[in-house]
């Protein structure tokens, strides 16, 4: 459905009928809001607790949750529902309790993977970016590697131009480019260099990064960075890129503690970006999470996420129950209880009950503040529809198609039910 707004423009417009009202109907997914909010509330403390540091490369991570299910069953709106309530308290549903963090504190970012959006490693890594650019503030160790990257594998193209001019800007805000400047500079006067950098275009980073490696202890918004050095060293390619989250998750615990935020990043149709045999994608996008172990990420896709599978080794970095504990199998013995944990953050959508089915229905259109679907056709639709959400949204545009077609009530024509023919 085209939700904008909460209206279903779709349906508004295929009629002639302005008595229709409209409405998203979004249905349920409580227990998923609640499986979110619980996993949620345990990451906030872990990152808080004094045991946590977000330089270790070693520690099991328990960062992710997975939504899986068949397609059409409602994993993208489930996503899109997550974000809009993450970012604006305002816009969480009436179904959804409220959560116990403070809400200034999450900073939703949603990545659709599907193939049709074309998102490669590339843009995901500038898209995390830009969703930390309300912040409001530089992130230097990152913006000079991203800015050296860019440099070397655009040449000729600044990306302050290339994040204007890309829906990416429009989307995230103008702020990046004069955070990334704004970082660079104060490099720059660290290191006394001359010249302003804000006023070059081009090779800037060379002369940055070789004045930093000799006295990077006079930059003290980078001297305790451990791994910096090597990230800047080495050759900027695309697996290079792919440990820079690193400098990210760096940057973001180095935040004021009175300023800190939890990007909470959501995968969306996670199966697009591979198959079984060849995870080239999967693996830059692995190995982000891996290293950004204080964000939280909430993946939707068709199936379960692999990454506890022993067998994966050698195809991702990091496999196997011992570092993902929570995306394992549990492998239980009968009468036993799986290990506390284990496997638990693989959360199956599951269909709508008849009752969901109903309730939506009977929502999302209505006339006179009633229901326009009847009861009866109501019924035969949920039935049909196995408690497909896709189903029943075609179920509505079949029946208004229908009702434009053979009158107003299309239970009442010779054409019995919307569901028959649907
Ligand atoms: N919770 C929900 N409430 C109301 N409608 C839903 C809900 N979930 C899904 N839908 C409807 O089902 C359709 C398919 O859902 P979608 O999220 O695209 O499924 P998936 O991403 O799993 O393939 C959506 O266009 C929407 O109309
Ligand atoms: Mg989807």
């Amino acid at each position: 459905m085209d939700v904008t707004g909460g209206r279903d423009l779709r349906a508004l417009f295929s009629t002639n009928d302005r008595s229709l009202q409209t409405d998203e109907a979004f249905t349920n997914r409580a227990s998923q809001w609640e499986l979110v909010a619980a996993a949620l509330t345990e990451h906030l403390q872990h990152t808080a607790s004094r045991g946590f540091n977000v330089e270790d490369l070693e520690a099991p991570r328990n960062h992710v949750l997975v939504f899986h299910g068949v397609g059409g069953i409602g994993k993208t709106t489930l996503s899109r529902k997550l974000e809009a309530a993450l970012a604006d308290a305002g816009r969480r549903p009436a179904q959804w309790g409220e959560p116990g963090w403070p809400a200034d504190r999450i900073l939703p970012v949603r990545i659709d993977l599907a193939r049709s959006a074309s998102c490669d490693f590339e843009q995901f890594v500038l898209m995390i970016r830009l969703g930390l650019a309300r912040l409001g503030r530089p992130l230097p160790a990152f913006d000079l590697a991203l800015r050296r990257f860019w440099e070397a594998n655009h040449p000729g193209e600044p990306l302050e131009e290339y994040l204007r001019r890309g829906g990416l800007a429009a989307r995230f805000g103008q702020a990046l480019p004069q955070q990334m400047q704004s970082a660079l500079s104060d490099i720059a006067q660290a290191l006394l260099l001359p010249g302003t950098v804000g006023s070059v275009v081009g090779q800037v980073t060379g002369a940055l990064v070789g004045a930093l490696r000799e006295r990077r202890q006079t930059v003290r918004a980078l001297a305790g960075c451990a791994r910096l050095a090597d990230l800047l060293e080495a050759e900027p390619d695309l697996d290079a890129l792919s440990y820079y989250p690193h400098l990210l998750a760096w940057e973001l615990a180095r935040l004021p503690a009175g300023r800190r935020v939890t990007p909470v990043v959501l995968l969306d149709t996670f199966e697009d970006i591979g198959d079984r045999t060849r995870r080239d994608l999967e693996r830059l996008i692995q190995r982000t999470v891996w290293l950004m172990p204080n964000a939280f990420w909430v993946i939707t896709g068709r199936s379960r996420l692999q990454w506890a599978d022993p067998a994966l080794q050698g195809q991702l970095d990091y496999t196997g129950p011992t570092a993902w504990p929570g995306l394992a199998t549990p492998i239980v013995p009968a009468n036993r209880t799986p290990p506390t944990g284990s496997g638990r953050r693989q959360v199956l959508v599951g269909d709508f009950s008849p009752e969901d089915c109903d309730d939506y229905l009977a929502r999302r259109l209505a006339r006179d503040g009633r229901p326009l679907i009847s009861e009866p056709i109501r019924r035969v639709i949920t039935t049909r529809s196995h408690g497909l959400p896709l189903y029943l949204d075609l179920s509505v545009a079949r029946f208004l198609e229908l009702r434009s077609t053979c009158g107003a009530s299309p239970c009442g024509g010779r054409r019995t039910s919307a569901a028959r023919t649907s």
